[in-house]
């Protein structure tokens, strides 16, 4: 995570909020901002502490795949700017883009390179830095989104991998845009402004209640795994009542979907892998727990992948 913490005192200094809206409707205190850190910066760090969880070497690693929508550069893409950092001098790197269900897709196509036998030990870091994204005038997004990078090894002795759902209406994409780059050649007359991110919020509030319960009955439903036989549920951090509608309609005691969005904020594709990091390292999750994964943003795109840990 990045040093800097912003309250939501802090941000009433810059545009007209305060602390009870923003935690009444989203449960979010604070979030962390990058002031000197950079994506690249970020997602290496959880890299090297990934490596060193699974006590692996940076060599060991033969593909990176980085989820992120907001990569310091167009070019070199993230994974391969992590690579030089951490020296996986052996890794193909790509980044992908799913936005905040960036994390849960890296790690599909992570476990489809594994099954091809096309690589062995896979890192897979979902990051982003929302923060350069925002329109920092724009109280309705702004208090919403933190910066964050987290990172998981996946290898080809057990993926852990049970089920996957994915998910996406290019239709709907419409709901919540950042357009990053606009044509603006010389054919063109008129120059276009740079944009920010846009969020249609009670559209994406209603599309996340009714797809992610969905999509994980989905899941279960193609692993033959019944609901109660999970044992936490490791969903976007977008924000907590739309966490607390999935608990209703899937009849799931909130004590199985952890929540650190409070700290956080929406880390965007960092926050699958940010939370399942903490709750590892606190020792809330044993050998064999099921676990499911879920994610849910722009494009639109969702879905949801189960875990035997
Ligand atoms: N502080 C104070 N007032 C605010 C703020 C703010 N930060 N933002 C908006 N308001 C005001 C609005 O101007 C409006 O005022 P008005 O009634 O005078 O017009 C009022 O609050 C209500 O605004 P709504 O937009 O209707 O508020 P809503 O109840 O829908 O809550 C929210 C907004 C929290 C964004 C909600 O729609 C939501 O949670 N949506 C899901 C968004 C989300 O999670 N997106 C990310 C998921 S996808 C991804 O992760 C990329």
């Amino acid at each position: 995570m990045p040093q800097s913490v912003i309250t939501n005192d802090d941000l009433s200094q810059i545009v007209d909020t305060n602390d009870e809206w923003i935690s009444s409707r989203t449960g979010i205190k604070e979030r962390r901002i990058a002031r000197e850190e950079t994506l690249a910066s970020l997602g290496s760090e959880a890299a090297k502490n990934a490596l060193e969880n699974a006590n692996m070497k940076p060599e060991d690693i033969d593909l990176i795949i980085v989820a992120t929508m907001s990569g310091d550069h167009s070019l070199p893409n993230a994974a391969g700017e992590i690579q030089k950092e951490i020296k996986a001098v052996n890794a193909v790197c790509f980044d992908l883009n799913a936005a905040c269900t960036g994390f849960v897709f890296a790690l599909n196509t992570a476990q489809a390179y594994i099954k091809a036998e096309l690589a062995k030990n896979v890192l897979v870091i979902g990051a982003d830095v929302v923060s350069k994204q925002i329109d920092w005038n724009d109280r309705s997004t702004c208090v919403l989104f933190g910066d964050g990078a987290g990172a998981a090894v996946v290898t080809a002795d057990t993926t852990g991998i049970m089920g996957i759902a994915a998910y996406s209406d290019g239709a709907k994409g419409d709901v919540l845009t950042c357009k990053l780059r606009p044509i603006n050649n010389s054919l063109r007359k008129d120059p276009v402004d740079v944009d920010y991110i846009k969020m249609e919020g009670q559209e994406v509030f209603k599309f996340a209640v009714k797809k992610v319960p969905e999509s994980i009955l989905a899941v279960l439903e193609q692993a033959k795994v019944g609901i109660e036989e999970v044992d936490l549920f490791v969903l976007h951090q977008a924000n907590s009542r739309i966490l607390q509608s999935v608990s209703k309609r899937l009849q799931v005691p909130m004590e199985k979907i952890p929540m650190n969005l409070d700290r956080f904020g929406n880390t965007s594709a960092a926050s699958v892998p940010i939370l399942l990091d903490e709750l590892n390292r606190k020792g809330a999750i044993k050998p064999k727990d099921k676990i499911i994964l879920s994610g849910f943003g722009g494009g639109l795109t969702w879905g949801s992948t189960l875990i035997e840990w």
